[in-house]
């Protein structure tokens, strides 16, 4: 039988083959976030058994522990693994209002972890996939440590060194980049290591499927009105069908795979757009353009964003090719 490939190995053999003078203190690092997504998985996949899905805030299981909301729970994990993996000396999550700064490593670590513990979160109550994000950063170097811990959280999403997701799904999978292509691990649950089960992902250069909160779509800027109203036209040669779950990850990760677009563009309730530009809409849009689709707010692109403020929202539209160029004849750059 032959040995496969687990994450941890890939990431190592990607290191050696672009940055043979790499310390493997980023893999040691990655190692951090596999290991607290394992623990997530195994929340999640208990979700309806540990009563965890209450709400947060003090309410007793039958158990008479105390029942905390899985966002809590991922967002520990999280933060317990990374903070003591070494170089990590920032993190900065949605669930806290700022920054965490690493006691252990604030001097020298050397990098900052962006996350969304728990993406999709009111899924979780009717058994729906789930998921958890993250974007590593480099932290400014040494000349610059004068920097406060938000001012190393705000860079433009150019920057990353590494973006990826899991998502909690009929199988747990890992998905990340290092920006040398899109590789996805599938989560074997009798061995508790992720494998290589779909290496190389490239977005396909055009899809059927639409994604949005079609419910918002009398609140959309004409542009966005007008290009739904022409994907379901069947002006483009294509019959479009529409997905939506309302998981970011999973309808990101449908989208990857089988391509297509999401948008969830400006709304009456939200005029900047929903989702956060940094632990939401930075690493997606990496990943996106790491696998050949593109991912714009509809007046630039996501990755070119100055980001002001650590949980700023954002217009996200993310998509293969042929639909985002599209697109862009509908709702056109500033
Ligand atoms: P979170 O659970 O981390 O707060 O994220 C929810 C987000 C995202 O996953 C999803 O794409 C979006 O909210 C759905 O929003 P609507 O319910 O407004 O469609
Ligand atoms: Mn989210
Ligand atoms: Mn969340």
């Amino acid at each position: 039988m032959s040995t496969p490939m687990t994450v941890q190995q890939h990431i190592l053999e990607e290191q050696r083959r672009l940055r043979p003078a790499a310390s493997g203190e980023f893999s040691w690092l990655l190692s951090g976030i596999t290991l607290a997504t394992k623990l997530i998985a195994a929340q999640v996949r208990r979700a309806g058994l540990a009563d965890i899905a209450g709400a947060a805030g003090g309410a007793a299981n039958i158990q008479g522990e105390v029942v905390q909301k899985l966002d809590v729970i991922a967002n520990q994990a999280l933060l317990n693994c990374l903070g003591n993996r070494g170089n990590v000396a920032v993190m900065a999550s949605e669930e806290d209002d700022e920054p965490v700064v690493s006691q252990r490593d604030w001097e020298h670590g050397k990098y900052v972890v962006v996350f969304d513990p728990l993406d999709g979160s009111s899924n979780i109550d009717v058994n729906v996939s789930v998921g958890t994000i993250f974007s590593i950063l480099r932290r400014a170097p040494e000349p610059d440590r004068f920097r406060t811990p938000l001012e190393d959280v705000l860079q433009p999403g150019f920057k990353q060194l590494a973006a990826g997701y899991v998502v909690y799904g009929s199988s747990t999978m890992f998905v990340y980049t290092a920006g040398n292509g899109v590789n996805g691990f599938t989560l074997d649950p009798s061995i508790g290591a992720y494998l290589i089960s779909h290496p190389n992902i490239r977005m396909p250069a055009s899809g059927s499927i639409y994604s949005c909160n079609e419910a918002n779509a009398d609140t959309f800027p004409g542009g966005y009105r007008k290009y739904l109203a022409y994907l379901r036209s069947g002006e483009s040669g294509r019959k479009y069908s529409s997905r939506y779950i309302g998981s970011l990850v999973a309808d990101f990760h449908r989208t990857l795979l089988k391509g297509g677009i999401f948008l969830y563009p400006p709304t009456a309730s939200h005029p900047s757009g929903k989702l956060r530009l940094m632990y939401e809409a930075n690493p997606i849009a990496f990943l996106a353009e790491q696998a050949g689709g593109k991912a714009t707010d509809g007046t630039m692109r996501i990755l070119d964003k100055t980001p002001h403020s650590l949980h700023e929202r954002t217009a996200l539209m993310v998509g293969s090719g042929a639909e985002m160029e599209a697109l862009a004849r509908f709702v056109s750059p500033a």
